[in-house]
């Protein structure tokens, strides 16, 4: 038992050094895509109701990306990628601002698995 607690204690230190505590978990942040954005985006370069998300994370970079998912609408006024991008979108509909999009690990959750699609 004493072995055993030790070991578990010595092994969570061990993946505490390892995973830094902003990593993205892309276990969650699938579950976040499938909850939150599978109705308008697919996990593939083709279109549904907005662009397709695979290679998004080659296309735009992390400092775009949290600032886009965090606050698109600001990012449509402001930043011209968006801005063609929301022009070119002949669905009519806009990129939501998600409640859920407003918190730094959800953020990098969902980025870390949108690095999966290929
Ligand atoms: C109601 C539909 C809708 C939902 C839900 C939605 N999006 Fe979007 N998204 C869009 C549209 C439409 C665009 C294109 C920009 C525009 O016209 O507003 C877009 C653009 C994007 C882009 C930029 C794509 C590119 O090719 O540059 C990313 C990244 C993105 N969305 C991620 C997400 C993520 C992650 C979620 C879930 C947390 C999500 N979206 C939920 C509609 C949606």
């Amino acid at each position: 038992m004493k072995i055993y607690v030790k070991i578990s204690v010595l092994s969570f230190a061990f993946w505490g050094l390892l995973v830094p505590a902003h990593a993205g978990d892309m276990v969650k942040g699938k579950a976040i895509f499938d909850r939150l954005c599978f109705h308008c985006h697919k996990p593939s370069y083709d279109e549904k109701f907005a662009p397709g998300l695979a290679g998004i994370t080659e296309r735009r970079d992390m400092k775009w990306l949290h600032s886009f998912l965090q606050n698109p609408s600001k990012m449509i006024k402001h930043d011209e990628y968006a801005q063609n991008l929301k022009e070119s979108n002949t669905y009519n509909l806009t990129m939501p601002t998600l409640p859920e999009m407003q918190d730094e690990q959800a953020r990098e959750d969902v980025i870390a698995y949108l690095g999966t699609l290929k």
